[in-house]
């Protein structure tokens, strides 16, 4: 095996277009973490790679529909997922995007240079046009009947009832999504890498020469190689994303699939630049082992496509392996960000203060790396409760209690070794080597079991050695226990590093020593006789059934929505308690209600807020006529400042729910109530 002298780790960058959930997690960043805070322990010369990938159609759409630019739209995902990853603790050495002026620097370049070099075919094809918007159509921007199962609101790429992937041409009655109009086909020109010219070169690589690659990744690879690779287009015609460097393709930019990945390079070299570093020695550098983290969904970009630009572009190493993971399930269900099925983690950060360990460590036990695998609140309950708690909290605290009950804090020494000291030695010694094969094959559920079982192994020494038993009769047999408790904790402080760092922080905190290196683990000594320990205190607690069924709740109420197919709006910021409190909201009765004069939208209604009587403006004619309005229940806020619309002054505001088609309809209170009760 090869010697590297660097790492270059990369994690797939996140479409900011939404919040990262759980999947996400198990999938790419919590194995990337692993592997990246594993190597920097072990001494080597890393750099973690992460960012937002910032283009693409989806986030086009997304602010078409929003009323916002697609800026907008990056900016504030951007926010979320970067902070998210930091409080998860995830250690990115840089965490950019590639709406950054050096990724557009660096993806145009690189294009360019195969530009020049003749390395892309051009071809000019036939393309729906909006005549109205006066612009190509992206795929998904075309809706029309499905050919198989006529359904009316089919995409241009696919038909989500009957699944099938469609192409724009293979729809009856097309229409244009920003025009309602019918698109008509227009010729464009575009640039495509042929992929056909570089299949030689990777079935070699690939099938021959990275057999080692999971089972899951290059069987991926081989069902591609096998059906024949075709030519690929790495322009689209679209105003969002690195526009094509060429003369005369105003209006074109980069395939998102093209720029994204370059982004791991723009990324490197923004962090280089920053830390004084030297990018190329990262990129371009036989030394410099590039791994790539992602979702199955990515394999042929990150094994076909991104490789075939590399070798093409000729300058740069190509990936020594990439780990890819299949899917995590929730509760039994796919994970889906359009029907809000899923974990946010910015969520959960808020819902589990301090306890990112937690997630890490259920996620990382989940890992689907084989097959797809399941979330349960349930599971992530048992193993917080069963496992966190039971096995490693509680042999880390009865080592510490006891060393303060018999040693005031201090490490006894250690003495004359008895068998089951030597077993217990020998065995912990033994880890060190299966987890560093476990991790650097990628396999970090099996890693995560034998940093446990060096917890287990501390329980079932205390079981059997009893201390408490013979503190009375044998002292000094009592100070070797300890003793070796004690450099067991220390060891369990370095092997927990990668998978759960607050946590081994924490111990490092009870031990109160420093951060030891990997290279310590599995041996003794580590703590010298008389060096104090800190106060115990408890890593883990227990989670109790309350907190799982609010979760279980939560998902209940998002399934629930999707019975009556009401997407789940956005969740808004925090507000504090004080602010709530600031809003009075009062239970009250319309007494009158009339349309105002020359508008479609607005009663002017009177209200018995049982405080007074008074005015308000409401936009819902559309939904309720006023003679049905008399006597009508409804919760009204009260000290909202008047404001004048049409004229009329309206002291005050409806509460009403909006249903997913935009309906809306009053909320009143589930039992008879006064006017003017507080609503709170
Ligand atoms: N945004 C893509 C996704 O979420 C991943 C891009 S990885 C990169 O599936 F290599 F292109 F950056
Ligand atoms: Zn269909």
């Amino acid at each position: 095996m090869k010697n590297f002298k660097r790492y270059t780790v990369t994690s797939a960058l996140p479409y900011a277009n939404g919040p990262v959930h759980i999947g996400h997690l198990a999938g790419v960043y919590i194995p990337a973490d692993i592997y990246a805070r594993y190597l920097r322990l072990r001494g080597n010369d890393v750099v973690f790679i992460g960012g937002s990938d910032e283009h693409g159609v989806p986030i086009t759409i997304k602010a078409r529909n929003e009323g916002v630019t697609p800026q907008d739209v990056v900016d504030k995902y951007h926010t979320i997922i970067k902070k998210s990853f930091e409080d998860l603790g995830i250690s990115f050495d840089v965490y950019s995007r590639t709406s950054s002026k050096t990724h557009h620097k660096t993806a145009s370049d690189f294009f360019r240079k195969l530009y020049d070099e003749g390395k892309f075919i051009e071809k000019t094809s036939e393309q729906y046009f909006d005549a109205e918007a006066g612009q190509f159509l992206a795929d998904r921007y075309i809706k029309g009947t499905c050919p198989h199962c006529a359904n009316e609101e089919a995409y241009g790429d696919q038909c989500e009832k009957c699944g099938t992937s469609l192409s724009p041409m293979d729809l009856i009655n097309p229409k244009s999504t920003l025009s309602g109009n019918q698109p008509v086909l227009k010729e464009t020109r575009h640039w495509y890498l042929p992929l056909d010219k570089h299949e030689p070169f990777l079935k070699k690589w690939i099938l021959e020469d990275h057999k080692e690659w999971k089972a899951n990744v290059y069987g991926q690879c081989k069902s591609w190689l096998d059906a024949g690779l075709q030519p690929r287009a790495v322009s689209r015609d679209l105003d969002w994303g690195v526009p094509v460097p060429v003369d005369g393709a105003e209006g074109k930019v980069l395939y998102v699939w093209f720029d994204a990945p370059i982004g791991y390079i723009s990324n490197t070299i923004e962090w280089a630049e920053q830390n004084g570093k030297d990018w190329k020695k990262y990129w371009q550098d036989e030394d410099a082992k590039l791994v790539h983290f992602i979702g199955k969904d990515n394999i042929v970009f990150h094994c076909i496509i991104f490789p075939a630009m590399l070798k093409s572009h000729g300058n740069y190493i190509l990936p020594e392996n990439v780990p890819g993971n299949e899917f995590l399930n929730l509760e039994g269900d796919k994970i889906s960000t359009s029907r809000n099925w899923a974990v946010w983690l910015h969520e959960y950060l808020v819902e589990f203060p301090g306890k990112q360990d937690v997630l890490r460590y259920v996620l990382a036990a989940n890992m689907p790396e084989t097959k797809d695998n399941d979330f349960t609140w349930k599971d992530f309950q048992a193993r917080n409760n069963n496992e966190l708690v039971a096995i490693l909290g509680n042999f880390i605290n009865r080592t510490a209690v006891l060393t303060q009950k018999y040693y005031d804090r201090k490490v006894p020494s250690l003495g004359e070794l008895q068998p089951i000291d030597q077993e217990t030695i020998a065995e912990m010694a033994q880890h060190k080597e299966r987890i560093e094969s476990s991790l650097e094959n990628y396999r970090f559920r099996e890693a995560l079991k034998e940093a446990m079982n060096l917890a287990r192994l501390g329980n079932k020494y205390l079981a059997d050695t009893e201390p408490w038993k013979l503190i009375k009769t044998d002292e000094a047999r009592v100070e070797t226990i300890m003793n070796i408790c004690i450099q067991l904790t220390a060891n369990l402080s370095i092997v927990f590093e990668p998978f759960m760092p607050f946590t081994a922080q924490k111990i490092r905190q009870l031990l109160h020593i420093e951060s030891l290196g990997w290279e310590k683990l599995g041996q003794m000594n580590l703590l010298a006789a008389g060096h104090l320990l800190d106060e115990p205190f408890l890593l883990f607690d227990k989670i109790e059934d309350e907190a799982i069924e609010a979760q279980v709740q939560k998902l209940e109420a998002t399934r629930q929505s999707k019975i009556d197919s009401t997407p789940a709006v956005e969740a808004k910021e925090l507000v504090s308690y004080d602010d709530f409190t600031k809003l009075d909201i009062r239970t009250g009765t319309i007494l009158e209600a009339e349309k105002v004069a020359k508008t479609k939208k607005l009663l002017k209604l009177l209200v018995d807020t049982g405080i007074d009587k008074r005015t308000v403006v409401s936009g819902i004619a559309e939904y309720y006529n006023p003679e049905e309005l008399k006597g009508k229940k409804v919760s009204i806020l009260v000290n909202l400042a008047p404001r004048s619309i049409k004229g009329i002054e309206s002291q005050g505001m409806i509460l009403m729910a909006e249903n997913a088609d935009g309906s809306l309809s009053f909320v009143s209170s589930e039992k008879e109530v006064n006017n003017g009760s507080e609503i709170k």
